[in-house]
């Protein structure tokens, strides 16, 4: 049985640290109201918002076991920096331990590190929701992307995408940190853009 968000919400607040729960309703509540701009789901959004960081509590090793008791693949690139199972990690956790059997809600918590190309609806709102929430540090570019993230999803997924990989590629251990992911959903977000701008 799915738990409701209330009780999720419950749980959660024990679990994580206060900075990453208060960030977890961040981006429950961004995500809940671009689903009302995009005409999607907005419980789903909820559940997706609040749940896409649940396992952001454990160490890499302890992500790194789960993944091998649960049959969890996990790349080259992912062995490395752990912390970026917890996409992985929080999708089993969303299904496990809080009952969600939404694919749609499964999926956006599964690639909103990376992203890919070619994202669903709630997948997008939810990748950008992360990156925009009003918690999060006000960058220089921060206002560009807050508006075109309730404008056009795809034109905010390129921003988005541009920005960090730019911020991951001046950080010395940038390409190893960077999944292909990333970079394939770069491609295909600027070209989704520069086609729609014409
Ligand atoms: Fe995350
Ligand atoms: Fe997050």
């Amino acid at each position: 049985m799915m738990k409701t968000l209330e009780e999720i919400q419950e749980e959660l607040e024990h679990v994580l640290r206060k900075k990453r729960f208060q960030h977890t309703l961040g981006v429950r509540y961004t995500a809940q109201a671009m689903a009302m701009c995009f005409g999607e789901d907005v419980a789903m959004a909820g559940y997706a918002g609040m749940l896409h960081d649940c396992a952001k509590y454990l160490s890499g090793e302890e992500m790194l076991s789960i993944c091998k008791k649960n049959g969890i693949r996990y790349s080259e690139t992912e062995r490395a920096n752990p912390s970026l199972l917890h996409a992985k990690v929080g999708a089993h956790f969303a299904r496990e331990r809080y009952g969600v059997e939404e694919e749609g809600v499964l999926s956006a918590i599964r690639w909103h590190t990376t992203g890919k190309p070619g994202m669903s609806g709630l997948e997008k709102i939810l990748f950008i929701a992360d990156y925009i929430e009003p918690g999060r540090k006000m960058l220089p570019h921060m206002e560009e992307v807050r508006r075109a993230a309730f404008r056009d999803l795809d034109e905010a997924m390129y921003l988005i995408l541009f920005h960090t990989l730019s911020y991951l590629r001046e950080r010395d251990e940038g390409e190893e940190a960077l999944d292909h992911y990333t970079a394939d959903a770069y491609d295909f977000y600027r070209e989704a853009w520069e086609r729609m701008k014409g």
